[in-house]
């Protein structure tokens, strides 16, 4: 019998179900995206947030069934995302999910939401033991270091500011729209800058620290734009040298990590992997001494492709969850791993 795994993911700004089969083949993926109304504010308002998920998950879910072509009844679980993330948002996938298992009598798996961008990269290649991890996205920006599947190890993660975080901060000091991340790739990609000198971050171990960096740069565009100077040419100029000086730090403390475990494979997720600039610095810097494996640019940010795929992961090793367990705003990676 086909395995039939339903995932769900509502942990920021994005409502998502996707119906997976067999751990493989996508039946139906679909995302609705909050991105236009939280823009207006510049950043993702939970109160909103949570409200649109109650708006849009019986509509995505509903065309979710459609397209997959199959009946709830056919499921073989229900996978959602019940942490990390705003946790009013969390609340109403997580809700959905425990009730469609409840009402069919299926199991349900909890899955933990950087597990699933972990997991993204499965849709391009299969996993290689023991890898790297890179996670990077608005909120977190991760090393994590894995032996096995669903065992996670952090070995190295932000003291400060998350990648995306900082590179959405300095997007709208240059009057770039939220989210500027994406922004500042747009400007960037494919073109010869010559990027401003930054200072170099010092941080201990494979750790990384991105807010002295954004403070400084914040510092210099406002000098730029106190003298008038702040064209196009100089924005994109600025947008370029901070997304390389990120990039840079992060991926300098990735293939050092990468080289004093002697992992086999390189896995990159978030919602920051689709940036153009990281994507083709790491496959130039690993010049083939690991497997880099990129998620395709569809799975890189928020859906429930990712935590499908997880759910299959936990499935198959029958990880299943109590209807009561807890949703929760922050929760370790680590402390998601299965134990032997
Ligand atoms: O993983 P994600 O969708 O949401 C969470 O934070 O969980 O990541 C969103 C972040 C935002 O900071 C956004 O600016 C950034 O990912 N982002 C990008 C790109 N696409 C999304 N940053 C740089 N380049 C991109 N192409």
């Amino acid at each position: 019998m086909r395995e039939l795994i339903l995932g769900i993911e509502s942990s920021c700004d994005e409502t998502a179900a996707c119906i997976l089969e067999d751990g493989e083949k996508i039946l139906s993926n679909v995302v609705a995206t909050q991105i236009d109304t939280h823009a207006s504010f510049g950043g993702v308002m939970p109160e909103i947030a949570s409200r649109l998920h109650v708006n849009n998950i019986l509509p995505v879910l509903k065309e979710c069934f459609f397209k997959a072509g199959i009946e709830p009844s056919e499921l073989s679980a229900v996978a959602a995302t019940t942490k990390p993330g705003l946790i009013g948002a969390l609340h109403v996938g997580a809700l959905a999910g425990k009730t469609i298992a409840e009402y069919l009598d299926i199991p349900f798996i909890s899955c933990h939401h950087l597990a699933g961008h972990i997991y993204a990269s499965e849709f391009a290649s299969k996993f290689q033991f023991p890898l790297l991890a890179i996670i990077v996205s608005g909120g977190n920006s991760e090393l994590v270091y894995m032996e096995d599947h669903l065992k996670f190890k952090l070995i190295g993660e932000t003291l400060d500011d998350a990648i995306g975080e900082g590179l959405d901060k300095i997007a709208r000091e240059l009057g770039l729209p939220y989210p500027g991340g994406v922004q500042i790739d747009r400007l960037t990609k494919d073109q010869d800058i010559t990027p401003i000198r930054l200072p170099k971050v010092r941080t201990n171990g494979y750790n990384l620290s991105y807010s002295g960096l954004k403070s400084h740069t914040i510092r210099l565009i406002r000098e730029s734009k106190s003298k008038g100077e702040l064209d196009e040419n100089k924005i994109k100029q600025f947008a370029f040298s901070i997304e390389k000086a990120f990039v840079d730090q992060l991926l300098d403390k990735a293939f050092k990590a990468a080289t004093d475990l002697d992992v086999n494979q390189i896995v990159l997720g978030g919602g920051v992997s689709a940036n153009s600039y990281l994507r083709k610095e790491i496959i130039r810097r690993n010049n083939n001494r690991f497997t880099v494996t990129i998620p395709p640019l569809w799975c890189t940010t928020d859906n429930a492709a990712m935590i499908a795929k997880l759910g299959h992961h936990l499935y198959q090793k029958k990880c299943f969850s109590s209807l009561d367990c807890k949703i929760e705003a922050s929760s370790s990676l680590e402390s998601f791993s299965i134990k032997d």
